[in-house]
């Protein structure tokens, strides 16, 4: 005799499937509507002004040591960033990431496809805290919160004076686990209180310091982190961070030790020409998401500072070694 599931017993399987269904679709429902949600931030005191000395800072820090435009240059520019010349900032370069792809806007000065329409304050906002014009918060892909005001300032300013260029780019979009990590666990960073006095742009230790984390973001990609939150999960510069090619994921580098440590420091022992001589020549692999060609671009002295700074950072023991098969 054929097996014979009881009637009742059918009824309360449909009734349990359907109401995990249904729990499931207003889960859902509730991520996507929070992953829209907005948030606010103290304003920064910073604004566009259209003095000459300024904004060739702003545009030496965009092309420069900031290296804007390894990003929001097109793909089809890259070349010329890789070069080291100064590049169009009309977006459209794809960052994807296992939660989505996030896409790099036009920011240049037009108002329709561009940055034209928004204001100062909504700008600074993105820097300091992540929240977007928007409201809204997204992956933390740019770390500048801890730029000083008068560079963000410098940058800003560049930024208006930036010709129009007509280049529509679609926005980030987050995949299903993109969109709950959104909803759930991004927020605001703070930033902590602006550094009162920014140290002297010139050859010393401490604006090293402040480019390594603040300006060229030497420490973020040079340190292990947590890609959803962007905490530190290891130590400051002992390397370890793991990227992939954005089109060919199997492609991985893996940012190396920084700290003189000497047993497992990358540039521990070189001499200030060498490391000039070195961030000066770019990129030696067929692929590497350093932002070489930008820091080819970086004054002597920024140069002297960044090695001042490293060279006299703590060893660290850290070796770098290449994920396991089954990745990280
Ligand atoms: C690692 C790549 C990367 C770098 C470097 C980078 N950006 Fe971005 N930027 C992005 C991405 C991706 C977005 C879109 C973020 C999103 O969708 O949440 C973005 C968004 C923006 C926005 C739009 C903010 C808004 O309110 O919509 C501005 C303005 C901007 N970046 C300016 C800059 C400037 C200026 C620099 C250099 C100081 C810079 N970016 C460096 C990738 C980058
Ligand atoms: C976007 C991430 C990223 C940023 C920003 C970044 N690095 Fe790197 N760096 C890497 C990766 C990945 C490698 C390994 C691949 C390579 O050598 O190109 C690397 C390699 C290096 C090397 C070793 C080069 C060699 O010849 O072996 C040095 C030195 C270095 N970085 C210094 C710096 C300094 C100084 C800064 C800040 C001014 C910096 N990096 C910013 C990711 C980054």
């Amino acid at each position: 005799m054929p097996l014979a599931i009881p009637n009742r017993i059918l009824a309360k399987s449909a009734w349990i499937l359907g109401g995990a269904v249904l729990a499931a679709s207003l889960l859902l429902l509730w991520a996507r509507f929070r992953s829209q949600r907005t948030f606010t931030a103290p304003d920064s005191p910073v604004a566009a002004v259209s003095d000459p000395s300024v904004i060739a800072r702003g545009r030496y820090l965009v092309h420069g040591p900031a290296h804007c435009a390894d990003c929001h240059a097109p793909p089809s520019e890259k070349p010329k960033v890789d070069a080291g010349e100064e590049a169009e900032l009309s977006g459209g370069y794809a960052l994807r990431t296992f939660l989505g792809v996030m896409r790099a806007p036009n920011i240049t000065s037009d108002a329709e496809t561009g940055i034209g329409r928004i204001g100062d304050t909504e700008l600074a906002r993105f820097f300091r805290h992540g929240i977007d014009h928007r409201g809204q918060v997204g992956l933390p892909v740019m770390m500048y919160a801890g730029l000083s005001d008068q560079d963000l300032t410098a940058i800003l300013s560049y930024l208006r004076t930036v010709a129009p260029v007509r280049h529509a780019v679609a926005p980030s979009r987050y995949n299903l686990l993109g969109m709950i990590t959104k909803a759930f666990f991004l927020e605001p960073f703070d930033p902590g209180p602006a550094p009162a006095g920014p140290p002297e742009p010139g050859p010393t230790r401490e604006y090293g310091g402040y480019l390594a984390t603040a300006v060229a973001n030497c420490a973020s990609c040079h340190t292990a982190r947590n890609m959803k939150t962007g905490e530190y999960t290891g130590p400051r510069f002992a390397g370890g961070l793991v990227f992939r090619k954005s089109d060919s994921p199997q492609r991985v580098a893996i940012s190396p030790n920084l700290t003189p440590d000497p047993a497992t420091g990358v540039m521990t022992g070189w001499s200030r020409e060498r490391f000039v001589e070195r961030m000066r020549k770019g990129s030696v692999s067929d692929w590497s998401p350093m932002p070489w060609g930008s820091f080819s671009r970086m004054t002597e002295g920024d140069l002297g500072a960044l090695y001042l700074y490293l060279s006299a950072l703590d060893p660290i023991h850290r070796e770098t070694v290449p994920p396991s098969k089954d990745g990280p």
